[in-house]
């Protein structure tokens, strides 16, 4: 499963870039405001550090405006994905914008059949916001669940499920288990992946013993 971090932060995303754990970003015009830089410039510092698919919101919401947009978004770098939201007019710019060789990402989905509306789309990816159903009481992985069930049927659909709205580790573990492609993970929640209380005492225990030997490495 491939980890994108869902953030416009750029030194975020650098740090966990230094640590080879990126194969992609996403961002929304949320994490845009959040990171109160121009757009464009956060663009190309992300797809100068980041080779993967580097998703970039319209916020056009008529066909015709979301491809204007699109096309202008994906003159940034050829590793941009344009996002679009999962709309009848979200889903006429995905077909003009894959048609013509863009990577498209659609977005905001929250049900089965939107996701095979996307799939039939020709969307690069789709967006399953699992975060957002949890906070409604409804089981956003069991929106995955489905997802996987519906692409995995038809050798047609080559859209890649991309888990987002991701809050905790147990979202990457389900998406992992029910084989999602990608997930995107906020950076906090990325790096909680990596800790367990368990390692953190081994690693003292083993230290403490080895600085018993008196003895050093090289
Ligand atoms: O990429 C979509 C993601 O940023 C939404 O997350 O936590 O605002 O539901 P959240």
């Amino acid at each position: 499963m491939k980890f994108f971090v869902d953030t416009a932060d750029i030194a975020e995303i650098r740090d966990l870039a230094d640590a080879g754990l990126l194969d992609g970003v996403t961002t929304n015009p949320s994490l845009v405001a959040k990171a109160g830089r121009d757009f464009t410039e956060i663009l190309h510092d992300i797809c100068a550090v980041v080779d993967g698919p580097v998703s970039a919101e319209v916020t056009a919401t008529d066909a015709a405006g979301m491809i204007a947009e699109g096309e202008k978004l994906a003159q940034v770098a050829p590793n941009i994905a344009v996002k679009v939201p999962l709309t009848i007019d979200g889903l006429k710019a995905c077909r003009h914008l894959t048609g013509n060789g863009i990577m498209v990402n659609v977005t905001l989905c929250f049900s089965p059949v939107q996701a095979l509306m996307a799939g039939k789309a020709g969307a690069t990816f789709v967006s399953p916001f699992v975060g957002r159903l949890d906070d409604i009481s409804q089981d956003g992985m069991a929106l995955i669940e489905d997802i996987r069930q519906i692409f995995d049927n038809y050798d047609a659909i080559g859209t890649e499920i991309l888990v987002a709205s991701v809050r905790n580790p147990t979202h990457v573990l389900r998406a992992a288990l029910i084989g999602a492609d990608v997930c995107t993970i906020p950076p906090s929640t990325l790096r909680q992946l990596v800790k367990h209380p368990l390692t953190d005492i081994g690693l003292q225990n083993f230290l403490a013993d080895w600085a018993k030997t008196g003895q050093k490495i090289g």
